[in-house]
């Protein structure tokens, strides 16, 4: 009985060695040969994540998502609270967004960085002044010239974001 179940235990281990060896043959001869090994490599295993937003690109989906809502309810009589609530939400982003950088700053020579800077600031101004005579026809309840009021802010944007957004 003892002879029979060392003979088993032999066999197992020889069985084993096999294994193992045949497994560390086949992972050379794949590397040796180019052969696609069966596991990526780490650096490929994941998507990297993608850049956290800057600062001022977090201000600035404020503002998409602020100027979105209030485009799509800004003649709308029984919102009038809701909106100017929005457009203090929109100020607050502007001038939050005129305390920061635009990351093309750093694109910038020396020489010229003060003016780029000086006129960023002017242009966020500007769309500061839209965002208060906005709210001052809102609360005045007077929403066509809100409405025609809010029509500047797109090229307000549009203007900004040709000069001062990085390619
Ligand atoms: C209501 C008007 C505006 C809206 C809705 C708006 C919206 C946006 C959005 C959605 C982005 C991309 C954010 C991202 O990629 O995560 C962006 C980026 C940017 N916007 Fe605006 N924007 C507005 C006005 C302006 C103005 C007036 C200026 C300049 C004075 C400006 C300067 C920039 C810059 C520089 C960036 C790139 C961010 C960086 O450099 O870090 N935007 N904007």
């Amino acid at each position: 009985m003892n002879i029979r179940l060392l003979h088993l235990a032999t066999a197992t281990v020889s069985i084993l060695s096999l294994t193992m060896v045949t497994n560390a043959q086949e992972t050379q001869q794949a590397s040796a040969t180019g052969a696609p090994s069966l596991q990526p490599p780490p650096s490929q295993s994941k998507k990297l994540p993608p850049a956290p937003d800057s600062p001022l690109e977090k201000q600035m989906k404020i503002l998409a998502r602020g100027t979105k809502q209030l485009s799509q309810q800004l003649s709308n009589s029984s919102k009038q609270q809701e909106n100017i609530a929005l457009l203090e939400t929109l100020k607050k982003a502007a001038s939050d967004a005129k305390e920061l950088n635009p990351r093309k700053a750093t694109q910038i020579p020396q020489s010229d960085l003060e003016k780029f800077l000086a006129d960023y600031r002017a242009q966020i101004d500007k769309l500061s002044d839209a965002f208060n005579q906005i709210e001052e026809a809102v609360k005045a309840g007077n929403y066509d010239r809100a409405v025609t009021l809010m029509s500047t802010v797109g090229p307000l944007k549009k203007e900004g974001h040709k000069n001062f957004k990085a390619d």
